[in-house]
Parts: structure tokens; C-alpha cells; sequence
């Protein structure tokens, strides 16, 4: 790594790329397309255009929770930093990097971290940040965070405790189970003596639910509909976006929205060297969201070996931030 700091020039920002290869991304389509409903791992939506549609989903009026907890963040973050401890901040599914400022500002000597699918989206992010904070030593990696086995063998990680950020509520894109296992992952891969933040939606009415996953400009539908077209690039996929719908619909019952595309007529798509059929009415799950209260989320953490030590919550109660703490 180049030096520099003292100059004030930035130093050069390192970038692993441990993305999935092609084979495994058709492997895990044929999985999703075999299932009832067929549903595919949400990180599908994120190539470089299914990024920037999500920091523009992130910038709509009916989607609140971006900016809820950014304020949240810059409030409290002389707090959080000092609950967090010191250690190599390690965020994951960093995306755009907009959130992690203010952390960056309150911890002394920060190094930092970044984990995201999009390569393309992550580069200019770390970029971005090392101009902002050229002293913070920042790495960026382009990976599934659901499969990393292990931390990449680096000296930003060489370290036993790290500070782990999981905001934006991402947890929700799994479901119960997978979530316990991740969060189970995280206590492993950041090491004995770790600390985690992590962002959680609350349930809230359906209309208000509905409306921020469905946005009145159309970003969320054409956020989901990019699924099809990345698929047809990607696997050589044969999608007609116009064949299809996108809605979101809040169930209670698994306290969850969930997002997906509704075939429009009877019809048969070539993908991943198959032909899929898909009657009318069907749908394709593009990702579920589930919402957590304080309570139903620490049960969660607890179950997986981690435990609620503070909590931040905006005014009116949309969402938390917890920390939590390896409880074994
Ligand atoms: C990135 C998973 C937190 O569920 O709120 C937003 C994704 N998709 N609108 C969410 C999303 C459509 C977002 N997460």
C-alpha cells in the first residue's frame, strides 16, 4: 500500500475480486428457477445498473429507511464509535459507501473495510472515500458476504476483533433461517471480541410498506425488472421485460414484504441453457424484506451467539441500530 497520507494525497486503494464465478451464478439460477415460487438470491439485482437504480430507490420519498438511519448515524456517532471499540471497521454489502462517514470521523484510527457483489459500483465508492479520508487505510471486496468462508487473508484483517456494519437493514433480505446463519457467519468470520452494528427495519402499516417498495417514479419496478435484464446478458437468458409486472405486497404472517415479477401471460423463457415455464399469474420472487421488532430481532441475534448491548432509534421508532456483542 502507497503512503501519502501526510501529503494529503490519497493513497491508492486496494480491490479484491472474489465474486462468484459464472458457473456458480448458473448453478444457483437453476436452483432458484426450480423452486415453487421460483426465487433467486437477491444479490442477483445488484450488477453496476441494478446499483445505481438501488441508490436511486435509496433517494425516493416513499423509501425512508436510507435517510432515517444516514441521520441517525451522523447523531450518534461519537456513541456508536465509542461502543464499537477499535478494531478494522469490516462493512457488509457496502454498495455506494454513503453510510459509513460519520463511523469513519468518530473512530480513532479507523481502517476500513468494504464487502459488496458489484464490483463496479465498489471501486468508485472506495475511491470516493479515500479522497474523503485519505489517511484511513480502506480495501475494497467484491464478494458474496453470504459465502465468504473466512475473512481475505490481509493485513487490514490481520487483527483478531473486528468492528462489523451490517446497516440498511440487509438482514431482511434473508430468510429467519438464513438470517440466524448469517449472523452466526459474522460472529465467526469477524473473530472472538467483535462487535457488530447492524441496521433493522420495524414493521410499519401496509400502506406505508407497500408505497416505499413500490415507489410512485417506478424505480423499485425497474430495480426488480433489471433482474431480467442482467439474466439475458448474463446467462443468456431469453426475459421479454414487457411480459412481465413487478408488485410488492406486505404479509403479516412472515412479517415480510415481498418483491416480485408476475408473468403476464403463459410463456416459456430460455435461461441458463433451460427452458422455464412460467404460467400466468406466476411469479418470480426478485427478494423478500422482512422487518424486525427490537425484541423479535435480539431473539434472533441471541440465537446466534450475539447480544444486544445498546440501541439507537430515530424519533418516531422506524428503525434501530443495535450493537451487539459475542455473548459466547
Ligand atoms: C438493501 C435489502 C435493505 O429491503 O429495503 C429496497 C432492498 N429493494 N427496495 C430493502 C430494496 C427494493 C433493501 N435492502
Amino acid at each position: 500500500m502507497r503512503g501519502g497520507a501526510a501529503t494529503g494525497v490519497a493513497r491508492a486503494v486496494e480491490l479484491l475480486d472474489l465474486h462468484p464465478a459464472p458457473a456458480d451464478m448458473r448453478q444457483l439460477v437453476i436452483e432458484g428457477l426450480s423452486r415453487t415460487p421460483k426465487q433467486l438470491p437477491a444479490w442477483f439485482l445488484y450488477d453496476a445498473e441494478g446499483s445505481r437504480l438501488f441508490d436511486l430507490i435509496c433517494q425516493q420519498p416513499e423509501y425512508t429507511l436510507t435517510a432515517t438511519e444516514t441521520s441517525l448515524l451522523e447523531q450518534e456517532a461519537s456513541a456508536i464509535a465509542a461502543a464499537l471499540g477499535s478494531g478494522t471497521l469490516v462493512e457488509f454489502g457496502a454498495g455506494s459507501a454513503r453510510k459509513v462517514a460519520p463511523l469513519l470521523q468518530a473512530l480513532s484510527q479507523p481502517a476500513y473495510v468494504a464487502l459488496d457483489i458489484s464490483a463496479d459500483h465498489l471501486e468508485p465508492a472506495c475511491v470516493r472515500l479515500q479522497q474523503q479520508f485519505p489517511k484511513v487505510p480502506i480495501l475494497g471486496v467484491c464478494c458474496d458476504y453470504s459465502q465468504l468462508e473466512q475473512l481475505p487473508d490481509h493485513p487490514l484483517l490481520s487483527g483478531t476483533a473486528h468492528l462489523g456494519f451490517f446497516p440498511g437493514s440487509s438482514l431482511g433480505n434473508f430468510n429467519p433461517e438464513a438470517a440466524r446463519a448469517l449472523l452466526r457467519q459474522f460472529h465467526k468470520l469477524l473473530g472472538p471480541g467483535s462487535t457488530l452494528l447492524i441496521g433493522i427495519d420495524q414493521p410499519k402499516t401496509r400502506e406505508r410498506l407497500e408505497a416505499a417498495y413500490n415507489d410512485a417514479a417506478g424505480v423499485s419496478a425497474a430495480f426488480a425488472l433489471n433482474l431480467l435484464t442482467r439474466l439475458n446478458r448474463d446467462l443468456a437468458g431469453s426475459f421479454e421485460e414487457t411480459a412481465f409486472r413487478y408488485q410488492a405486497v406486505w404479509k403479516p404472517e412472515h412479517s415480510h414484504i415481498e418483491m416480485a415479477l408476475v408473468s403476464q401471460k403463459q410463456q416459456q423463457v430460455k435461461l441458463a441453457g433451460q427452458v422455464w415455464t412460467f404460467a400466468e399469474g406466476e411469479t418470480l420472487i426478485t427478494e423478500t424484506s422482512a422487518k424486525y421488532s427490537p425484541e423479535a430481532f435480539l431473539e434472533l441475534a441471541a440465537s446466534a451467539g450475539w447480544r444486544g448491548e445498546q440501541r439507537w432509534s430515530d424519533p418516531a421508532g422506524d428503525l434501530s441500530l443495535h450493537l451487539l456483542v459475542q455473548a459466547d
